[in-house]
């Protein structure tokens, strides 16, 4: 409690600050459901496009239905040509989070506006960030490595139009689903950071195109989305299993944090990290070489060991973030790129909460406790000292 009666809450800890159909994290026990629908039953059973529909539109798919958005987003794939082109003379070295900001921001410039000159923001151009969010990622991958990007096919899933938009090749089956399934996990999660952030800059009236680049700005920290490529930088630093235990404490006799673990709202093992655990695990063994599984599950175990020694009374367990780095590196996928799958993931919630705000929208404003000093004389610059005070 502030000095004038109001409740301050530093980060927000617990206050409930809007109200979505979308989707629903019980912490405690660690459940996420979409409209209803348990991730773990839609993670092995739907694909990325049916949870597109069910966020967007409020129910799964019928067939037809299915097939229609499918059509929709095999045909907004393509980038505008003058933003690839300004791909082009991005420095190399530019961070992919940096480049799929401004890219994004961008594709406002190539978008229609209607008779007052804004941009229409409705599940049309939803479906259009969806579908270009992973050309633009896999055309800076093939840019900052000196080669021509690759168009996208609309007769591919979104997941395997990403991997053979990398590399030309259509992945396998394997591959694809582990994306896909990976896609499904992402696409939602309530007001997280971002997600909070898109919809603050919705209610502004901002468009669509503000808002999304406004969420994937509040992805990028390593305490939100930024712990994804954070977490493979750890699997390189651990490099061999034994190590683990070691580099787990190492972390957190610096005070440092072990990326991948632990989160706001679950005070259980994150639900989204079991599927994600056995889709590291089929990949390693497809791959046969289970390097990256194999540092993943004993960091796991060191992590939990360690932390529960450190602070027994905090429940400090692996989030979203953890198994994705296995996940995402045996799919070749470079470690300062993962943030930005998470973000093609998603794009979906975001996309859905501004369609959300914006259907019964109040500004989001919220207060904040003055703790500053209390006002004094204006003393004009003639009677102030270099230092800004009152000469003598
Ligand atoms: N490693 C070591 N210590 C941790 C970790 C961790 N991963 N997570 C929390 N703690 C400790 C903090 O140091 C703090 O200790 P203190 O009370 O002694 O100061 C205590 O637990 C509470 O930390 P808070 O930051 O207040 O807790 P919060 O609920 O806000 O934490 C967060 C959530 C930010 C995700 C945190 O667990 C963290 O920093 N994890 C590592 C980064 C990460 O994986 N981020 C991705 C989150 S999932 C997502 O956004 C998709």
């Amino acid at each position: 409690m502030s000095t004038t009666g109001l409740v301050v809450d530093r980060g927000l800890e617990g206050v409930v600050v809007g109200s979505t159909m979308l989707s629903n994290v019980e912490g405690k026990i660690g459940r996420l459901t979409y409209r209803g629908f348990d991730i773990d039953d839609l993670a092995p059973n739907a694909s990325f496009e049916e949870i597109v529909y069910l966020l967007l539109f409020g129910h799964l798919p019928g067939a037809s239905e299915l097939e229609g958005l499918k059509r929709e987003l095999g045909a907004r794939r393509t980038l505008p040509e003058p933003l690839v082109n300004a791909m082009q003379r991005f420095p190399k070295t530019s961070w992919p989070m940096d480049v799929m900001r401004t890219v994004t921001s961008g594709l406002a410039l190539f978008s229609p506006v209607n008779e007052r000159g804004e941009h229409v923001s409705d599940v049309h151009v939803a479906i259009e960030l969806i579908a270009k969010m992973t050309t633009i990622l896999a055309a800076w991958d093939r840019i900052r490595r000196g080669l021509e990007p690759i168009e996208p096919r609309a007769d591919l899933s979104q997941a395997a139009n990403f991997l053979y938009m990398r590399s030309g090749k259509v992945p396998s089956e394997i591959e694809a689903d582990a994306l896909d399934t990976y896609f499904v996990l992402l696409a939602d999660h309530s007001f997280n950071a971002s997600t909070f952030s898109a919809r603050v800059t919705a209610s502004t009236r901002a468009d669509i195109y503000a808002a999304i680049t406004a969420a994937l700005a509040t992805l990028q920290g390593d305490l939100h989305g930024g712990a994804a490529s954070a977490a493979y930088n750890t699997l390189l630093a651990v490099e061999t299993p034994d190590r683990a235990e070691t580099y787990a404490r190492g972390v957190l006799s610096r005070g440092e944090r072990i990326m991948g673990m632990g989160h706001r709202e679950y005070k259980v093992r994150d639900p989204r990290a079991k599927h994600l655990e056995a889709m590291a695990k089929k990949l390693s063994d497809y791959r046969g070489d289970s390097r990256w599984y194999d540092i993943a599950r004993s960091l796991e175990d060191a992590s939990n060991k360690v932390l529960q020694e450190n602070k027994p009374d905090k429940k400090i367990y692996a989030n979203v973030d953890f198994y994705t780095a296995p996940v995402l590196a045996d799919l070749g996928i470079a470690g300062d790129e993962f943030t930005c799958l998470f973000a093609c993931g998603r794009i979906v919630g975001w996309s859905g909460h501004v369609l959300e705000q914006l259907a019964d929208n109040r500004l989001i404003r919220p207060q904040a406790t003055y703790v500053g000093p209390t006002a004094g004389p204006f003393i004009p610059i003639s009677e102030r000292t270099q230092n800004g005070v009152a000469k003598k």
